[in-house]
């Protein structure tokens, strides 16, 4: 039998993490052959609600758990972890901006990066999940310089599967039959889903929908704002999808994408791919194997695309110097 890996969820009180610690448990990100040591982190205020979480899990039986820490404390949550998922932070709640909410979360990362760079394991895999994910994704590299680049990385993976669905009900096909869109820079409303590549039942997507009009407009827009609407319906942000989708993110990372070549999409440090300014983090369609994520590369982009690429990208160099004035008032 494999030896245990440890998975740290940041937040593990919190509405995502109610739906994510079941999921990691039960061998849904992993596998089903993959131990697993829970580490959960929240803060003070939620420290009993974390503790009925474990009770919870404890009660649940899962044949793969083998440990669950809780605590409060940052330096103890990440000793030695493996995969991190860093879910805690301020949720946007309705009638609240992304700019809001970035002020209360950059200082979170910053402080976390460093008890990550200093206990976690020396590759930990790190996938951010709390918003702006893609800033706070940058900031913990900033701040942790001794976790590789490519080891961080942030979640875009549910606009993905998003843009996934949302083609394939319009067409009343199984999810599993549309392929390769792409979410393309930020998970924020400026992010780009792009169906040029895509396929559903192995024909382009624009041949078979049919309907132009439709992907450039309601299509895109669903997309882009289906975390506001999902705020509408529940009065609460996206939880299980976020899971859900997080799961899918770091089991593709780790035990990789299809042999078929079929992609992903995964808000990655930018190397300057598609004209983005490197050092960003952006979401690229990427192809994962031992391991590793990889950009796909050669893909046509039209002067439509190129424009709303480029648009999501400067609202990401707008976060970035955000971030940073806001850390440093933070430390004046
Ligand atoms: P929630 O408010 O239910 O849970 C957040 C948890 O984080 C709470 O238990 C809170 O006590 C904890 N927390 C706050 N500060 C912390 C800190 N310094 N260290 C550790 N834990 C801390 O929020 P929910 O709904 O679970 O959402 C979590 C985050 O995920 C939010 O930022 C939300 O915007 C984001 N999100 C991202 C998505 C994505 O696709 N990237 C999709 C959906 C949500």
């Amino acid at each position: 039998t494999k030896e245990a890996k440890h998975v740290l969820i940041t937040g593990a009180a919190g509405q995502i993490g109610y739906a994510l610690c079941p999921m990691v448990a039960g061998g849904r990100m992993l596998g089903l052959d993959q131990p697993i040591i829970l580490h959960l982190l929240d803060i003070e205020p939620a420290k009993q609600a974390l503790e009925g979480v474990k009770m919870e899990l404890l009660d649940a039986a899962f044949p793969l758990l083998k440990g669950i820490i809780t605590s409060v404390d940052a330096d103890i949550a990440c000793k030695d972890v493996d995969i991190a998922i860093m879910v805690g932070g301020f949720p946007r709640k309705a009638g609240m901006e992304r700019k809001d909410v970035m002020t209360k979360n950059v200082t979170i990362y910053r402080d976390q990066a460093s008890a990550l760079g200093k206990h976690a394991s020396k590759d930990v895999k790190v996938l951010v999940v709390a918003n702006p994910a893609n800033t706070n994704a940058l900031i913990l590299k900033e701040y942790a310089p001794g976790i590789a680049p490519e080891n961080i990385s942030c979640l875009t993976r549910l606009d993905h599967n998003r843009a996934l669905a949302q083609v394939a009900e319009r067409l009343g096909l199984h999810v599993v039959e549309v392929k390769n869109v792409i979410i393309w820079g930020n998970h924020s409303s400026t992010q780009y889903p792009d169906v040029n590549h895509g396929t559903a039942g192995g024909k382009p997507i624009r041949e078979v929908v049919k309907d132009d009009a439709w992907l450039d407009g309601e299509f895109l827009t669903t997309v882009q704002q289906r975390g506001a609407a999902i705020i509408k319906a529940r009065g609460l942000s996206s939880a299980l999808s976020a899971a859900s989708s997080a799961c899918d993110h770091v089991r593709d990372w780790v035990l990789g994408t299809p042999s078929d070549g079929s992609w992903v999409s995964m808000g990655v440090v930018s190397d300057g791919s598609y004209g983005t300014p490197a050092g960003l983090v952006y979401s690229f369609p990427v192809t994962c194997a031992d391991g590793k994520w990889k950009i796909v590369q050669g893909l046509a982009i039209d002067e439509r695309s190129a424009e709303k690429m480029k648009a999501t990208a400067d609202e990401l160099a707008e976060e970035r110097d955000l971030a940073h004035e806001c850390i440093a008032a933070a430390n004046a």
